[in-house]
């Protein structure tokens, strides 16, 4: 029973720098916003580890490490790749039309290979 998408206008694109992540409230939930090198992502912003914010945390190249136990996820994916986050993000499909940059609920609902 598929659900169809919620689209949401977020920013404009000149409001996350490149390889920079911003926060943002989406329909009702925190979103993380990341640039990197001029592509744009969007996950939930709260870590499935604990209840801290990523968009507090380091990005180094498509990965976020998490500020408050070092743990990181591969965002393009939501996928955990650093202990000790073992549960994947939930990631949204990111559009830049206009100027604009629009998130789609419902999430991406990641693929188990
Ligand atoms: S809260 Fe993010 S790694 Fe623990």
């Amino acid at each position: 029973m598929p659900m169809s998408e919620t689209e949401y206008l977020v920013c404009g694109i000149g409001d996350v720098p490149v390889n920079a992540i911003r926060r943002f409230e989406v329909g009702g939930r925190a979103i993380a916003l990341y640039n990197i090198d001029g592509r744009l992502y969007a996950t939930d912003d709260t870590c499935t580890h604990g209840l801290s914010s990523l968009s507090a945390g380091e990005l180094d190249g498509d990965v976020v490490e998490c500020s408050l136990h070092f743990g990181a996820f591969h965002v393009p994916t939501g996928k955990p790749v650093g202990a000790p986050c073992s549960v994947p993000l939930q990631v949204y499909r990111t559009e830049v039309k206009d100027g604009e940059v629009r998130i789609f609920q419902n999430p991406i609902k990641e693929s188990q290979s």
